[in-house]
């Protein structure tokens, strides 16, 4: 047999779909279109919330407000804060806590001494004013990979859908590890993104949607797949790692949420026409109102300890 010549093993680009000589107004505004959406791409706005304009940061701060009203929702946070056993009066710390929802619930079902840190200060000043009637409650603008916080300070250290969004999330739990006291706590609960589906069918245009939402809201997607080795890296020891479905199917306002915002990143990056986006969004709402909208995602919580440090060295 003869070897194949050398060019012929090489990946070419595909030069049929780059075209550089096509000038037609056409092909240059796929192309422009095509170069917006990879700059979109991995623009999670929670990674750089300081950064994001004011009418974003309001939008997201109302979502954090919705879903936390969520019944189901609730009952997941119920569930993982069980597994935790730590007096009233603990001292937790909540890293990102946007505008407060789950710092409040620490401090009002398990009475603990709560301090939540997020990056946005719209957020906290938000959480500031939802918690003010709470006595044993602060909040602080910060970057949980570099906290201000002394160490071996807090019993309980808590990321509730915040890990994903933070770029070098190991240096956020090692932030925590130093603040967290010998033997302290860590929850973790984010969600499984790769699974958010809205699909009914194959082929479904509306997960489209909440595809390009998750790629663009959620800067590690994959990140509970990997957080068991990541935890015993940093120095903790797993106790539980478990899952938890979250199904909307009648009056879905949180599974909305997620195909609005797709529509906005599909038509804002040129993939879909204004008048595409508003009919796909029509069709969500066409489908809640007709009893067939079915939108899951599947979350996962995570309870840790810090590793007591072995007779006498550094944990
Ligand atoms: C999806 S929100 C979750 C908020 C809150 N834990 C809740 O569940 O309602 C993610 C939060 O992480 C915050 N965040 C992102 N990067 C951060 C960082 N490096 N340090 C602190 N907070 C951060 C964002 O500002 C945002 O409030």
């Amino acid at each position: 047999m003869q070897p194949m010549p050398s060019s012929s093993l090489t990946l070419q680009p595909r030069r049929d779909l780059v075209r550089p000589w096509d000038t037609s107004d056409a092909h240059q505004r796929r192309r422009q279109a095509a170069s917006r959406h990879r700059e979109m791409a991995m623009s999670d706005p929670y990674a750089t919330i300081a950064d994001a304009d004011a009418s974003m940061q309001q939008r997201l701060s109302d979502v954090l407000e919705l879903r936390a009203s969520d019944a189901q929702q609730q009952a997941m946070l119920r569930a993982y804060l069980s597994e935790i056993e730590l007096p009233h009066g603990a001292r937790a710390l909540e890293i990102g806590c946007g505008t407060g929802a789950i710092s409040r619930t620490l401090v009002e079902s398990l009475k603990f001494e709560v301090t939540g840190v997020d990056l946005s200060p719209v957020f906290v000043a938000r959480a500031q004013e939802l918690g003010k009637h709470l006595p044993g409650l602060t909040f602080l603008q910060g970057d949980g990979r570099s906290l201000t916080l002394n160490d071996a300070s807090f019993d309980l250290v808590v990321f509730h859908t915040t890990l994903c969004h933070i770029p070098d999330p190991v240096a956020a739990l090692r932030e925590a590890h130093r603040v967290l006291r010998p033997d302290g706590w860590l929850a973790i609960f984010d969600g499984d993104y790769p699974t958010t589906t809205v699909a009914v069918s194959d082929f479904d245009p509306l997960q489209t949607l909440v595809s390009a939402m998750v790629a663009n809201f959620v800067h590690n997607p994959w990140l509970t797949r990997h957080l068991s080795r990541t935890l015993v890296s940093v120095g903790f020891q797993v106790r539980r790692l478990r899952s938890h479905g979250y199904t909307q199917t009648v009056e879905p306002t949180y599974m909305l949420t997620l195909v609005d915002r797709g529509a906005d990143v599909l038509s804002g990056s040129g993939s879909l026409t204004p008048d595409a986006a508003d009919a796909l969004r029509k069709e969500a709402r066409r489908r809640a109102q007709a009893g067939e909208f079915f939108g899951h995602i599947s979350f996962v919580s995570v309870i840790a300890r810090k590793s007591k440090p072995i007779s006498g060295g550094g944990s």
